[in-house]
């Protein structure tokens, strides 16, 4: 993206889009440069005054602009009243403006943030909801893609250049990261199965640092992976273990994130109902994210070693399916009596974690899910459900959640929750009964991660059926927190 910077008067410039923030508590024509006889501000002065539209956090709203205006239109983004930004709402309101915007004739946009509180997360922000909003997911459609990545960028601002061109590369780098997930776990289940999914990780890795692994379903055997296998042997499309290393300093003890892999959620003999059955597509995220993470945190060297690791499936009732009432061993051991076949994100995930364990005895790991219904039931579409058995690390991944513009909750781990794994032939249930749906689930990853310290986020919620802008299209959820994360962890700040 070519950037120009000017302290200029933003009145003057011609532009395709003008991005213009606004503010509840300062009416418009407090800021620098305009004024209630300036056409612009008097026109946004009469849309607050008449209540048609309120800068409330993360909203936004375009105008053609009026006679006197240089630009062509104005994207007004809604700042909320608080003097400090709020980065996430603003990246949002920024995406949900150049989303809308896509098939338009935009060439040239021009976003005035010379008189924000934080010009360089503004900054970073803009960027971001730029790349995200750009994002096309209609890649079926024989018409092909409208999005032209062709434009030019004008920054009414007092950074300097080559801050603001390392800030770009950097959101750059994560929006790529970020729009990689939302592709991929987009993809339909016929065109994306666990091999293919290798292939793109292949692809995705190839010039990077990366290190890359994949098992195949002999070696899958051999090694002992008995629950990832149950799961698998319902399709036809066999499984795979994929895992990336980011490798800076191998002496260190890895930081591990582990990404459910379903490339398609029948459920199994247990059978979903046929209605919104197609989303299970999306069953794949947590692979996706991972996938997204390491990418990132490749491309940005950041000084940690993170290995990630990706279990494949496809959760089919084929012929040779895994049964209710069937038994199974796990990789490190623990006999599992499948009460419901379509609790099968945890077997997998589970015999991923135990083997990542054992083979790289890591300083942490922390998986990602789309893995209940019923964390959707708790928390709805807002905040993803956050497990731990360790406090500090815990507050770390909550703390980058929060630099990373996305929302957790953390929810209990009670050992009573357990009770209602307890199996009378096996060591464990796979499943528990209809209560607390989203604990049980993490109860029982939770018994096979021993010492290790460790969380879970359950996003069934945050990267299905999202409202508005994302409605149909999973945001690639949890990729921002995790690369905060490892950043966090690594003591950089940015
Ligand atoms: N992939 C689903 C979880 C899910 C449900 C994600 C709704 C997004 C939206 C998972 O594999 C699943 O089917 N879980 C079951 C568990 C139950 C059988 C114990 C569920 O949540 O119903
Ligand atoms: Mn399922
Ligand atoms: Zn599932």
């Amino acid at each position: 993206m070519k950037i120009h910077i000017t302290d200029s008067d933003w009145k003057s410039i011609d532009t395709d889009l003008l991005i213009y923030p606004v503010s509840e508590t300062s009416p418009p024509s407090a800021q620098p440069g305009s004024g209630p006889d300036e056409p612009l501000d008097a026109l946004v002065a009469e849309l607050m005054g008449s209540g048609e539209w309120k800068p409330s956090k993360g909203s936004s709203i375009i105008l053609f602009a009026p006679r006197g205006c240089a630009a062509r239109r104005v994207g007004l983004i809604g700042l909320g009243s608080s003097s400090s930004l709020d980065s996430g709402s603003f990246r949002t309101a920024v995406m949900n403006t150049v989303r809308s915007l896509r098939s338009a004739p935009v060439k040239r946009v021009t976003a005035v943030i010379g008189n924000m509180s934080d010009q360089e997360e503004a900054c970073r922000m803009l960027f971001e909801g730029i790349f995200l909003g750009r994002f096309d997911p209609g890649v079926y459609k024989s018409s092909g893609s409208t999005v032209d990545d062709s434009f030019t960028m004008t920054l009414v601002s007092s950074l300097d250049q080559e801050k603001t061109q390392l800030i770009e590369e950097q959101s750059e780098i994560l929006s790529d990261a970020v729009n990689l997930a939302r592709k991929l776990s987009n993809e339909p289940g016929n065109l994306l199965c666990p091999e293919s999914f290798v292939g793109e990780v292949q692809a995705a890795a190839s010039g990077t640092d990366l290190g890359i692994e994949v098992m195949e379903e002999k070696e899958l055997r051999e090694k002992g992976f008995g629950c990832l296998l149950a799961v698998a042997q319902g399709s036809s499309n066999k499984p795979r273990l994929c895992i990336l290393e980011h490798n800076p300093d191998p002496g260190e003890p890895p930081i591990i994130l582990v990404g459910k892999g379903v490339t398609f959620d029948s459920g199994g003999i247990s059978i979903k109902p046929s209605a919104s059955m197609e989303e299970m597509r999306v069953d794949k995220s947590g692979a996706c994210s991972v996938l997204g993470v390491m990418l990132a945190i490749s491309r940005l060297k950041l000084p940690s070693r993170v290995i990630g690791i990706m279990p494949l499936v496809e959760n089919l009732p084929g012929g040779n399916a895994q049964r209710p009432g069937d038994v199974v061993t796990a990789y490190n051991g623990t006999t599992v009596e499948i009460i419901n076949t379509d609790a099968e994100g945890r077997l997998i995930l589970a015999d991923a974690m135990a083997w990542a364990i054992e083979k790289y005895k890591p300083r942490c790991l922390v998986d990602i899910a789309t893995l209940t219904g019923a964390c959707v039931v708790a928390l709805g579409h807002h905040r993803a459900g956050l497990f731990s058995n360790e406090n500090n690390l815990c507050a770390q991944l909550l703390e980058a959640a929060d630099r990373g513009g996305e929302k957790l909750w953390r929810m209990p781990l009670d050992d009573e929750y357990k009770e209602s794994l307890e199996s009378k032939i096996a060591d464990i249930k796979n499943c528990g009964d209809r209560w607390g749906g989203a604990v049980t689930a993490a109860k029982f990853l939770e018994s096979f991660i021993g010492e290790t310290p460790w969380c879970h986020i359950d996003m069934a919620g945050t990267d299905f059926f999202q409202s508005g802008i994302n409605k149909g299209t999973p945001p690639g959820f949890g990729v921002r927190t995790l690369v905060e994360f490892v950043k966090l962890i690594a003591g950089r700040d940015s």
